[in-house]
């Protein structure tokens, strides 16, 4: 029998009286499990559950997330961050549609074979919407895991998440297997929580818990610091012609691809530069006005940005920069501008939803 054979029954009685309740969890369909756990991957609970309902709202099934316009979606995404995320959900409701009639294949390799499905999403909506007995081990369940194994190897490990897997799938029960995975990320993310805050007093696991019985829940799991992130400056304009603002798209590849931006440029320029910059695009600046540094944090690089509010003199609507001129209101219609300029768009009042800068999934 394995060592962790124990903690099933009592994980399922506590799943029972302590599960939240969540709308995807309400009504299960594997097109909104697979919606939830893609926003759940950087985002809390809590945080998910308005753009949830939002989207399903917007689009309700494969087929209309499919037929999505690219500026409509990343809209309907606007405050998640991460927008690859949405653009390779894109991608893999249209594998669906064309390849699989707009049924979502009940099976493992075929769902980890789609754009943006990782081991860990496929376990989920396998397991939650087909009843399939796979695992699903995110950070949340690599956390319980350790503890309960006291386990001290580096969970960022490769080698270690698949040696996890294998636990999980010699122990789920057959007819439970997509509530077993969802109450072990329950657990993690209610009780078994990182660091000295674990709530071991009421964890229906604890009485055979190694690491609580060793002392070292607090020291449990084990993350290997990862490469460090690359610090890069950039300076940002808030460019102004009476009530209208300055923005152009991104590239459609790299970071941010296809959103839209404040005009910004790499390196940290003083007031004299920035000017200079502004009057080399062909501006004539009439007023310059220093913002306060910010910084942004995405997944691979840091942005430490400098500001400044320029006004410009009247201006043609483009200029060869792709640079164009909105009512500063029309951004919050049609125009997707990231988090990273939210500091500095608030001085355009446009308004922007709050991104979640955690680390990315764990698969
Ligand atoms: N985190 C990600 N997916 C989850 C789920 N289905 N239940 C609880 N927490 C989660």
């Amino acid at each position: 029998m394995s060592e962790l054979e124990y903690i099933v029954k009592p994980l399922l009685s506590w799943y029972d009286g302590h599960a939240r309740i969540l709308p995807w969890r309400e009504q299960v369909s594997p097109y909104r499990v697979w919606v939830s756990e893609i926003m759940l991957q950087q985002t809390r609970v809590e945080a998910v559950k308005p753009f949830f309902e939002r989207f399903i709202r917007a689009l309700p099934d494969v087929q209309a997330l499919a037929g999505c316009p690219e500026d409509e979606l990343l809209k309907l995404w606007e405050g998640l961050g991460y927008y690859n995320r949405v653009r390779n959900m894109q991608k893999a409701a249209r594998v669906i549609v064309e390849e699989y009639k707009g049924v979502f294949p009940a099976d493992f390799q075929k769902l980890l074979a789609l754009p943006g499905i990782g081991r860990y999403t496929a376990g989920a909506v396998g397991s939650i919407a087909f009843g399939l007995t796979v695992p699903a081990v995110d950070g949340n369940v690599l956390r319980v895991l350790s503890r309960v194994t006291a386990s001290d190897e580096d969970i960022f490990k490769q080698s270690v998440k698949t040696s996890m897997e294998r636990k999980v799938a010699k122990i789920l029960p057959k007819d439970r297997p997509g509530d077993f995975n969802q109450a072990m990320m329950e657990l993690g993310a209610v009780v078994c929580i990182p660091g000295g805050r674990a709530r071991c007093e009421v964890c229906p696991l604890a009485s055979g818990c190694k690491a609580r019985l060793l002392g070292l829940t607090e020291e449990l799991p084990v993350r290997k610091a990862k490469k460090e992130r690359k610090v890069e400056k950039r300076t940002v304009f808030v460019l102004r012609d009476g009530d209208k603002v300055a923005i152009r798209k991104r590239p459609l590849k790299g970071l941010l691809a296809g959103m839209y931006e404040l005009p910004n440029l790499s390196g940290s320029l003083t007031q004299e530069e920035a000017l200079d910059y502004i009057k080399e695009q062909g501006f004539s600046p009439v007023r310059i006005l220093p913002l306060a540094d910010t910084k942004h944090i995405f997944t691979h690089v840091e942005w430490q940005m400098t500001g400044y509010m320029v006004s410009v003199e009247e201006t043609k609507d483009r200029d060869p920069e792709g640079l164009f001129f909105i009512e500063a209101e029309e951004t919050q219609k049609k125009y997707p501008i990231p988090a990273a300029f939210a500091a500095y768009a608030r001085s355009m009042d446009i308004v922007l939803g709050q991104e979640k800068y955690e680390d990315a999934e764990l698969q």
